[in-house]
């Protein structure tokens, strides 16, 4: 375990590059640690789709170690790829609960038990009426559901508003090209993060090449840079709330 001290601000600034930079090295064994797990959960399960990519994956995972969320929300789970991730982190955080919606179950079955154990609740069910159950506060919101503008009018308009904040969002596929497609979940966010002020993050290839290129050749220097998964979009948005 690395614990190298990192001058991270912690708290209300916006996501920024090297503020993910600091934390791929502060917390660079435990991912290498995760990154092999993962592997090791796809070679066991090769029927698993993974949609997350290394990536978006692993900056989840190390703003969960640093922001050591007690409640962590994640709505969109379909084979359990994100959930096996944000667990990981968790439980290296040795404290905090998963609350997963979706529509399906498949991510039951393949979260290990030790994994899972008193650290997740799976709730089946649209996350649109389940969560209006749900009676905790979010320290992390991690979408990855139905990408529609319609779906993503819901979360801005019900579920935003009620975080607190310096809370991190991350959701996905929205940066698949430059810009968001005119009518999707990605407009519809960034269209509510522009009228409230606030800037995000990503590090997808299209959208942010920079970015891209910089946490890529971080990876290389630091051992990381086997892939675990192929995917190599990494579209996810991220953000903190004001
Ligand atoms: C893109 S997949 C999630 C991928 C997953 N995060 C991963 O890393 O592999 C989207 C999931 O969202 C779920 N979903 C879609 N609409 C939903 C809703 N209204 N409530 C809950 N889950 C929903 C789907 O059933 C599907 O499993």
């Amino acid at each position: 375990m690395t614990s190298a001290k990192q001058d991270i601000e912690p708290g209300a600034s916006a996501i920024g590059v090297d503020e993910i930079v600091a934390l791929y090295r502060k917390y660079r064994d435990d991912l290498a640690v995760v990154r092999n797990e993962q592997r090791a959960l796809r070679a066991a399960n090769p029927a698993l789709k993974a949609q997350l990519d290394d990536l978006e994956a692993e900056i989840t995972y190390l703003l969960i170690r640093e922001t050591r969320p007690a409640n962590m929300v994640e709505i969109g789970s379909l084979h359990g790829w994100s959930t096996n991730w944000i667990l990981r982190a968790l439980r290296d955080n040795g404290m905090g609960h998963l609350h997963t919606y979706d529509l399906i179950d498949n991510a039951r079955h393949n979260v290990a038990p030790e994994l899972a154990d008193e650290r997740w609740t799976f709730v089946r069910g649209d996350a649109r009426n389940e969560l209006a159950l749900y009676d905790r506060k979010i320290d992390y919101l991690f979408i990855d559901a139905a990408h529609t503008a319609s779906f993503a009018r819901w979360f801005v308009g019900d579920l935003f508003p009620l975080l607190r904040s310096d809370v991190p969002v991350s959701v996905h596929d929205v940066f698949h090209g430059r810009r968001p497609w005119p009518v999707s979940e990605g407009r519809v966010v960034l269209s509510w993060l522009a009228d409230a002020g606030l800037d995000h993050f990503t590090v997808s290839r299209a959208a942010a090449p920079r970015h891209h290129r910089r946490i890529t050749g971080l990876k290389d220097e630091l051992g990381l840079a086997a892939p675990v998964h192929t995917g190599r979009h990494n579209p996810m948005l991220f953000f903190r709330t004001a």
